[in-house]
């Protein structure tokens, strides 16, 4: 049997309509905070995450799923060139084989090399790669969201998958539009927190932190590379690595037997400068003022290198281990890192899986599920195709929206067709038999109280719709 790969899932009905119901939310609430749509691709150059996560982070150092993209762009040049021989030159083919030999040697020779593409490991990056490339700075200030598939290659276990999905926002664009402000960090926490009363989740905690621009990350990093020294030899390799490469990362470690000594180490808030905290300070009233409840965690430092100044993580107790529910923060040097204009922004992405799994502890997917209004019972020969016409008025164009409708088959027996509507949990069995059709009025029986009346075709909808 041929399985799914590791760490991906197929995302089956009923729970697939927990997901729609979280997007159909979440897509209101972005609606009424003027956010709009950005699709980008679900494939980068590899170089963009290298530059834009940061060559250090675990999800660029171990978890990318990265390819030599070879096919694309030799084949399609070589095609080109042999084109070119045989048309355009008229060459014999002893003449031709000299060519294609020469542009084989070329390929072998990597003057046609491919490019390195890697799946996106999250959709920060991809957005101000797009910022850039569409100089949509032109628009001021972007309010974009966006809802689609990440890869990480991790260790899979429960709410962690090597596919998984994100909902998630970014405000970007120039410093004279606004993008800066401390008042943009507090709408997108009191939206995250919107969004999670609209969908449901409840006893969230948002955990707060700045962690400082470029200058004080210099001076923090040097405090933690002093405070490091004398006990980095205890700590994983993984640390002995990072306290000399890029010591923030330590507060990465998971290992049990490092957190004490992780515990010991300096925190990023005696080190942040003036304006720093200043706005700092102005996200914190803003959000005391739309009563946003916050816990100050001077050690959340993401895993990701982008982020200055404000950074924030929602946890929820539902998911054990992987509690993260969502993460985001600003990551204002971000499209100057990746050779764009200085464009201020600040974003998050809730992990979509974590999210619909909070949910089921207290909703299970068949609440929502939208259960048919009627099963249409075709009864005895030749009865399909009245069954289908009937079925076919009820779908009206203007009924669509209104109503959810089954439709059986002429071969099975009245109590088949009875078992089918029950065991789908539809509201009314509408028999099409013979006599019904000859009379152009129709059996309706509601199936929960057996009230069972007859309806003429044109009355069927109404009927039906009053519930
Ligand atoms: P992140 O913290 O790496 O941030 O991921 C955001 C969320 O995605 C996590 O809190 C978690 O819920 C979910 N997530 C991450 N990895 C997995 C996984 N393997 N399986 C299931 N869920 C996962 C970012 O990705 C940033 N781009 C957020 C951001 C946007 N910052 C600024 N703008």
């Amino acid at each position: 049997m041929i399985k799914s790969p590791r760490g991906t899932r197929d995302l089956l009905p009923p729970d697939t309509a927990l997901w729609n119901f979280v997007e159909a939310a979440v897509r209101d609430v972005f609606r009424a905070y003027n956010f709009h749509e950005i699709r980008t691709p679900i494939f980068e150059s590899t170089e963009l995450f290298a530059r834009g996560v940061g060559e250090e982070t675990d999800i660029v150092a171990k978890e990318m799923f990265t390819w030599e993209d070879r096919g694309g762009a030799q084949s399609e040049e070589f095609a080109r060139l042999l084109d070119l021989v045989e048309e355009k030159l008229g060459l014999s083919i002893a003449d031709a084989r000299d060519q294609i030999k020469f542009f084989k040697d070329a390929i072998a020779l990597g003057k046609w090399k491919g490019q390195s593409l890697t799946l996106r490991p999250e959709n920060t990056a991809g957005v101000v790669r797009a910022y850039i490339e569409h100089k949509l700075w032109d628009r001021g200030l972007n309010k974009l969201f966006y809802i689609g598939p990440q890869f990480r290659r991790e260790r899979p276990q429960k709410g962690r998958y090597r596919q998984f999905y994100q909902i998630g926002a970014e405000i970007i664009g120039p410093a004279a539009a606004g993008s800066q402000s401390p008042a943009r960090d507090a709408e997108i926490l009191e939206l995250l927190a919107t969004l999670l009363d609209r969908v449901g989740i409840k006893n969230w905690t948002l955990e707060l932190n700045s962690v400082g621009c470029p200058a004080d990350r210099a001076r923090f990093n040097e405090a933690l590379r002093q405070a490091l020294e004398p006990v980095v030899g205890k700590m994983c390799a993984d640390c002995q690595r990072r306290a000399v490469t890029n010591p923030l990362r330590v507060f990465d470690c998971k290992v049990p037997e490092d957190q004490p000594t992780i515990a010991t180490l300096p925190t990023i808030t005696q080190f942040l400068d003036e304006s720093c905290r200043a706005h700092y300070e102005e996200v914190k009233n803003i959000l005391s003022a739309v009563h946003i409840p916050y816990v100050e965690n001077p050690r959340l430092v993401r895993g990701l290198d982008y982020y200055q100044k404000t950074a924030f993580e929602f946890t929820h107790g539902a998911l054990g281990a992987q509690n993260a529910i969502l993460g985001g923060g600003r990551y204002d040097g971000l499209s100057e890192a990746l050779g764009g204009p200085a464009a201020p922004g600040i974003g998050f992405a809730i992990g979509e899986d974590r999210l619909v799994l909070s949910l089921m502890e207290t909703a299970p997917a068949e609440a929502v599920v939208r259960k048919p209004d009627v099963y249409i019972a075709p009864l005895g020969a030749g009865m399909n195709r009245e069954a289908a016409r009937v079925a076919r008025e009820l779908r009206r164009h203007d009924l669509v929206a209104d109503l959810v409708i089954e439709l059986g088959d002429e071969s099975f027996r009245l109590k088949k067709s009875f078992e089918a509507a029950d065991k789908m949990g539809a509201r009314y069995i509408l028999i099409v038999g013979e006599n019904e059709v000859a009379a152009d009025a129709f059996a309706l029986k509601h199936l929960a109280s057996g009230e069972q009346v007859t309806v003429p075709r044109g009355k069927l909808a109404q009927r039906i719709l009053q519930k």
